[in-house]
């Protein structure tokens, strides 16, 4: 049974809009000089109205399931570890597993603020070495700019929106992610929070008056938390999982301020080469930060088969976790080829059209029998028709895409080239 779960691809998706520190100064009484002293912030990321948490996440996701060059249908299960999802539910990983066609895969949502991404990744890494799955999507998606107070100083300049995802693989492969380790302590609960729109406070005219809706956070008290939990969680899951502080190559933090990173790597004796931060220019984007932060590292090639990773993070709640990778997938050196791109931007789109079918299917199923009864029936003969058009679709898919390997590969072999492109010795 395989023990080991792998990351084995990765994706990011940023919305376009660039929000300056300058501009904030437009929005509220503050100054480019304080947020970038205090956060080491200069820009975020804001969504566009049409944008959502799913559709972020679903961006990411493509990505990561292409670089993995896994269909989606053979994930198991999606988890999207956000605050803020598109509804109270359905949850924002069912409209992601329904965009992307992966109709094998459960789907939930999971909420730990800005540690939910460790949380997730750690549910994903057991359901794996358990044996109970085997292949699982992992995402982060926020989009903060929506649940912000753009009246409060102490926190608008903090946030930004994004996406990240990773997919884990089984393998008998030693490696993968070795350990985690999470907390909790609910005792700072309302240290971070949004106090209106759940069940404690429902929605009405007078949770929206008094603004509470939006992020409350005591600034102080957050940070003193994150330098101490850090320290104490990357040290637990380097001793969990039996590697050195001293072997981890590259520790990807929570972008949350530049300060509290330069603290936690003081305490952890690691020199700024080895603490990875892109925070200045997307700030907090919460749940997505540390696959954001993962998936950059890698485009620097700052990742390199072998190493030693420690992801780490904090949050509402209060939460904290931190989980190790042992890193063994080569990252590869060239892009997927054309062909297998268009394929898999094709699959999605094919996505689409089945989730089209099956609302119409729900449709007709709750028509009358009669006077629509032959209308149900026409419908029945149509379906099955689809049915086995888009099989024999996808088949014709596979065999071209077969022939076009091997052909590849036959080609790479007579010119003497390794698969990823490198002249063999
Ligand atoms: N521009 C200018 N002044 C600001 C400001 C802003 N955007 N935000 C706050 N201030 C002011 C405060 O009002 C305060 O003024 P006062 O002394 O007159 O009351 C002053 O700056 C200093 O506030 P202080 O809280 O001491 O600043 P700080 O150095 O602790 O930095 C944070 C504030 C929020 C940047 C810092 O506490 C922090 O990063 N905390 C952790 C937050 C976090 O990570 N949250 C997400 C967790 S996932």
């Amino acid at each position: 049974m395989p023990k080991f779960a792998h990351i084995v691809g990765w994706g990011k998706y940023m919305p376009e809009t660039i929000l300056t520190n300058k501009d904030m100064e437009g929005i509220v009484d503050t100054t480019d000089e304080w947020i970038r002293t205090r956060t080491g912030i200069e820009e975020r990321r804001i969504a566009s109205r049409e944008e959502s948490t799913s559709t972020l996440a679903i961006n990411a996701a493509r990505q990561a399931l292409t670089v993995a060059n896994i269909d989606p249908l053979k994930l198991d299960l999606i988890i999207v570890a956000t605050t803020t999802p598109d509804y109270a539910f359905p949850s924002t990983a069912c409209l992601v597993q329904d965009a992307l066609g992966a109709a094998h895969a459960a789907a939930y949502d999971l909420s730990a603020a800005c540690s939910g991404f460790i949380y997730a990744l750690s549910m994903a890494r057991d359901t794996i070495v358990a044996g109970s799955n085997r292949h699982v999507l992992v995402i982060g998606a926020e989009i903060f700019s929506r649940i912000i107070d753009w009246k409060d100083r102490n926190t608008c300049v903090l946030f930004g929106d994004g996406a990240g995802a990773v997919l884990l693989t089984a393998s008998e492969i030693p490696g993968g992610v070795l350990a985690t380790s999470l907390g909790a302590d609910g005792s700072g609960a309302d240290l971070l929070i949004i106090p209106g729109g759940g069940s404690r406070n429902p929605a009405s005219q007078e949770t929206v008056a008094e603004n509470l809706h939006t992020v409350r956070m005591n600034g102080r008290e957050v940070f003193r938390f994150a330098t101490r939990v850090m320290t104490r969680a990357s040290k637990e899951v380097a001793e969990a999982a039996h590697i050195l502080l001293e072997d981890i190559e590259l520790v990807i933090p929570h972008q949350a301020n530049a300060r509290i990173i330069e603290s936690a790597a003081k305490s952890l004796k690691m020199a700024d080469d080895r603490v990875y931060s892109n925070l200045k220019r997307y700030g907090n984007t919460s749940a997505a930060s540390i696959p954001i932060a993962l998936c950059e590292a890698i485009e620097e090639n700052r990742i390199h088969p072998g190493d030693h990773l420690i992801l780490v993070g904090f949050g509402g709640g209060l939460t904290w976790g931190a989980a190790l990778v042992q890193w063994e997938v080569s990252i590869p050196l060239t892009p997927l080829p054309r062909w297998k791109r268009i394929w898999y931007s094709l699959r999605f789109r094919w996505a689409r059209v089945e989730s089209f079918f099956r609302r119409a299917w729900r449709w007709m199923e709750g028509l009358p029998r009669t006077p629509m009864g032959q209308t149900r029936f026409l419908w029945f003969k149509a379906r099955d028709g689809l049915n086995k058009a888009g099989k024999g679709i996808s088949k014709t898919g596979k065999g071209v895409a077969k022939k076009a390997e091997k052909a590849g590969k036959g080609i790479a072999e007579k010119a003497g080239l390794s698969q990823s492109g490198e002249k063999e010795e």
